[in-house]
């Protein structure tokens, strides 16, 4: 079954009177259960993209289908609940909401679906990402990596169907890292949920089952097997 599909897809902005193309007609699908990494240099459209994927935003021309829903004639609203239905999202910059706590803030999506008894629920994705003791922190009060781990365990809360995320060890030391990975994958071993993933983390990127690559907006090469990645590491 195919999860995700972008078909002709483009993103263009205007900007002081000309056309900014952010992503160039880009295509593909994503298999239901699969694990993937998006991977290209800074710049070149991959958070964007994503937020396509994840009916965030809306792309210029061209269809996206998330788990057999159109999103290109869908109100922002509607889009919204597609959202907390099945996708679960990791941001580059954590998008906590700065006036709840950790344990708030893990707990909204789950709020939002009218769910009971959710706070031990929220309390233990918390302890998983090693925050049992920062349950009660505002984001102002969490370091980015403790923030990212926040918005890791919120993007988990409503058991996604597919998980985004966007660098999502980009602000963790070694061991976190190793630590978060095993959790976002552990998801999709024990729930099947599928992974998409951007990275300039090379040894994250090989762990997925395919590659694609981005340069300028456009898809440079799309590989099914994860070969190893050398001498390709971050571009910032
Ligand atoms: N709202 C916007 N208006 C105009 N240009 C934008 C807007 N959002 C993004 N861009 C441009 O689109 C391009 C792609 O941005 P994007 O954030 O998708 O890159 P990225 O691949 O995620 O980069 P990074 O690795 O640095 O996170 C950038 O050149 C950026 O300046
Ligand atoms: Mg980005």
């Amino acid at each position: 079954m195919i999860i995700l599909d972008i078909q002709n897809v483009s993103k263009t902005y205007q900007s002081t009177g000309r056309t900014l193309t952010v992503l160039d007609n880009i295509n593909f699908s994503v298999e239901s259960g699969t694990t993937m990494s998006i991977v290209g240099p800074s710049g070149s459209g991959k958070t964007t993209l994503l937020g396509l994927c994840a009916g965030l935003d809306r792309s210029s021309t061209g269809s996206i289908q998330l788990h057999n829903v159109k999103l290109d004639d869908l109100s922002e609203d509607q889009r919204a609940q597609v959202r907390n239905q099945y996708v679960g999202f990791i941001f580059q910059n954590f998008q906590l909401m700065p006036t709840l706590t950790a344990l708030e803030n893990v707990m909204v999506p789950m709020e939002l679906r009218g769910e009971r008894k959710i706070k031990p629920i929220a309390m233990d994705l918390l302890e998983k990402v090693g925050l049992a003791d920062r349950a009660h922190h505002y984001p102002a009060q969490l370091s980015g990596g403790e923030q990212q781990r926040v918005s890791l365990a919120r993007a988990f809360s409503n058991k996604p169907r597919i998980l985004f995320a966007d660098e999502p060890t980009g602000s963790l030391d070694a061991e976190t890292s190793e630590k978060v990975i095993d959790l976002i994958f552990g998801l999709n071993k024990e729930a099947g949920t599928t992974l998409v993933l951007v990275t300039h983390d090379n040894d994250l990127a090989s762990k997925t089952k395919r590659i694609i690559r981005i340069k300028g907006g456009k898809i440079v090469a799309d590989e099914p097997q994860a070969p190893t990645l050398k001498g390709e590491e971050s571009q910032h």
